[in-house]
């Protein structure tokens, strides 16, 4: 096991949601798992007023998202975790002289021995990324000749590709890019990682990861919520920036990158920027047309009860043409992956919530058992993502009795089965890795701008194009019908369901 050496994590933005929700039940994980270090504290920092205490109180002594987990936990185990937290009031804007934080760091590194290692965790609007990292430099918080510091930056990084590079430039006038580490928790997924593995651990998949082999790729992201209570921020994103072009666009680099030379941070990295270069830009017109459709869920019934449409959520312009489904076929440029095609779509308001990748095979070079119907029968190597996570392989057996007549089977594999192993929630594994300066699950400046550089073109045209439409579905339903056109030539999407081995066509709309 890497050591993690000892450490301050200081969240802007501590406030917010996310700390609750995601990174102090994180933090709370690896407290009870004994991965963090001897002397480690937190510090948020952000507008609101609260003391020390205040803050305790409302991430970890009674916050709902840890309440479960210190349900039966004694008291003094629980206040060793919550001892841990203090907090910075940094009055009311983030564009401003952080002597003041500059002189808190200080005395905590000093008092609680975290030898002068700083993570400094943004989780606050985009705009605001710059100027904290301006802030810091200027009172010489991001110098590393007395410990580390690191950066974290949630996504959005960047709104196109123009101020993606924007914002690489502005972080990097302060911080080297080998500090910095732009997060996406899809990177967290234990079965997004296990991608790497089953390609590069196995020797019986990877001679057949080809364009000799491998029919087409489908890649299913669906969600059953809305945008909740996301709307204003949703309305300016859209399925495309919101899940594509940072979480869907990484699965699509680890399936058809190539194998790095080893297992070092910038080797699986290097690969991955260059899988993303190799994807079809598409740039006229017809070709953007006919390969990505665009959908906005209406108002329907969903078991029994009547749900509201996209236009009429909160904070949702009531003319919206953002996407909240969205389906892209494109081809890869490279020798591997020359003519197969790639059916990639994502959405909201889908009867589950599933994200799945499928590999299609083609049917057998020669067929020797006419009557097997086994055309329709094709292999399929399945890896699910969420939820019901695993991994199954569809292919055909003998039916008992005369002749050879051919039925599908399946050869499963659940992480559920592995009962001994504790899997890491995604922003847990995360932060230990960038408390343990790992980054191979962090994007890179340049993976984030390749990225950026296939989906700019879709959003422009998406946006001033000539006769693009916006496809309505039901709320509850697969998307649209257009998107079965997309995918027509090769077969139809696979529609799964929650259950791994469950076979297409659910639907709970009623
Ligand atoms: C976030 C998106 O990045 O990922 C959300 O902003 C989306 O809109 C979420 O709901 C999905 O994450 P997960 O882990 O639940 O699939």
């Amino acid at each position: 096991m890497r050591k993690t050496e000892n450490q301050l994590l200081v969240i802007f933005g501590a406030s917010g949601d996310l700390t609750a929700r995601k990174l102090v039940p994180s933090l709370f994980n690896l407290y009870i798992a004994k991965q963090l270090p001897e002397n480690f504290i937190v510090l948020g920092a952000s507008r609101s007023d609260m003391t020390d205490d205040e803050f305790r109180n409302r991430v970890v002594l009674e916050s709902d998202y840890l309440e479960d987990k210190l349900k039966d936990l004694k008291e003094k185990y629980i206040k060793g975790f919550s001892d841990k937290f203090f907090y910075e009031d940094l009055g009311g804007s983030y564009d401003t002289d952080y002597s003041a934080l500059r002189k808190r760091i200080e005395e905590l590194n000093s008092k609680y021995g975290t030898a002068g290692n700083i993570i400094y965790y943004l989780s606050t609007p985009p705009t605001l990324y710059e100027t904290i990292a301006k802030n810091l430099a200027d009172v010489n918080l991001t110098t590393q000749n007395n410990g580390w510091k690191r950066l974290i930056v949630e996504k959005p990084f960047g709104y196109s590709l123009e101020t993606a590079r924007k914002l690489n430039k502005g972080l990097q006038q302060y911080f080297t890019e080998p500090q910095i580490y732009r997060i996406d928790h899809y990177l967290g997924k234990e079965t997004v990682q296990n991608l790497l593995v089953t390609r590069f651990a196995n020797s019986i998949f990877e001679p057949l990861w080809n364009r000799n082999y491998i029919k087409h790729v489908e890649i299913t992201n669906a969600e059953s919520v809305g945008v909740e209570k996301r709307g204003g921020y949703y309305d300016k994103s859209g399925a495309l920036r919101d899940m594509f072009q940072n979480h869907l666009l990484q699965i699509v680099s680890l399936v058809v990158m190539e194998p790095p030379i080893g297992d070092e941070p910038e080797e699986i990295r290097n690969e991955k920027v260059k899988a993303l270069k190799s994807l079809r830009i598409m740039r006229d017109e017809k070709t953007l047309h006919e390969n990505t459709i665009r959908g906005q869920y209406v108002a329907s019934e969903v078991e029994g009860e009547l749900v509201k449409g996209y236009r009429e959520e909160d904070g949702v312009d009531p003319n919206s043409t953002t996407e909240t489904y969205a389906a892209i076929k494109f081809f890869v440029d490279n020798w591997r992956w020359k003519d197969v095609p790639f059916y990639v779509r994502t959405a909201k308001k889908m009867p589950t919530k599933v994200t799945e990748v499928v590999i299609h095979f083609k049917t057998p070079h020669h067929q020797i058992f006419q009557d097997s119907g086994v055309n329709s029968k094709d292999n399929k190597l399945i890896i699910r993502i969420q939820p019901d996570e695993g991994i199954l392989m569809k292919f055909g057996v003998k039916v008992p009795g005369q002749g050879f007549k051919v039925e599908r089977a399946n050869l499963d594999f659940y992480y559920s089965s592995l009962a001994q192993t504790h899997v890491m929630e995604a922003y847990e594994r995360l932060l230990l890795d960038c408390m343990q300066g790992d980054a191979t699950l962090y994007a890179r400046a340049d993976e984030v701008e390749a990225a950026w550089e296939f989906v700019d073109p879709i959003l422009k045209y998406w946006k001033d194009g000539k006769d693009v439409r916006m496809y309505g579905y039901a709320a509850g339903v697969w998307g649209p019908e257009n998107a079965d056109e997309l995918i027509d030539g090769v077969g139809y999407w696979r529609n799964p369901s929650a259950n791994l081995a469950d076979d297409s066509g659910y639907c709970v709309i009623c």
